[in-house]
């Protein structure tokens, strides 16, 4: 498993930290900036990493801005991208179960690190239920035509 990381300066720091459990759980990342907390568009920021992630070169992301919303609204923009803006344990969970969400979107200046790890952790360990959950998702995929 491969974990694409993405922020803009309002999501540094929750960034950073991420990587940093993530390393320490032996989980491969792939850090695509920004990597200080001059001032970027978090618009930029997303183009690489869902381009890996829609190829396969990285198995899901994890994208921080200030409130998790801007960063998640460029990442839908992005075909093959199903993003969650999530700040809840349940919803974490469930966007992997229902959504086959592959990025979730986090808020740096919204949660703290010990939370944004359970969701981390509970979003890289859930797996797609599939079965009438797929024709939805189906559905969604196929808006990006
Ligand atoms: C940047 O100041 C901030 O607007 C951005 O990180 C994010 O919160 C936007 O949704």
């Amino acid at each position: 498993m491969i974990i694409a990381l993405a922020s803009d300066h309002g999501g540094f720091d929750l960034k950073e930290s991420i990587k940093l459990y993530l390393q320490e759980n032996n989980i491969e990342v792939n850090d695509y900036g920004t990597y200080s907390k001059d001032s970027v568009d978090y618009t930029d920021m997303v183009i690489k990493p869902c381009e890996d992630i829609r190829e396969g070169k990285a198995t899901l992301g994890i994208f921080c801005c200030g409130t998790g919303i801007g960063i998640s609204m460029a990442a839908n923009k992005q075909k093959g991208i199903r993003a969650a803006c999530c700040s809840d344990y349940y919803s974490a969970k469930y966007t992997r179960l229902h959504n086959d969400a592959n990025v979730l979107c986090l808020g740096g200046r919204v949660l703290g690190a010990g939370l944004a790890e359970e969701l981390v952790e509970v979003f890289i360990s859930t797996e797609f239920v599939g079965g009438r959950h797929k024709t939805r998702v189906d559905k969604l995929n196929a808006m990006d035509d």
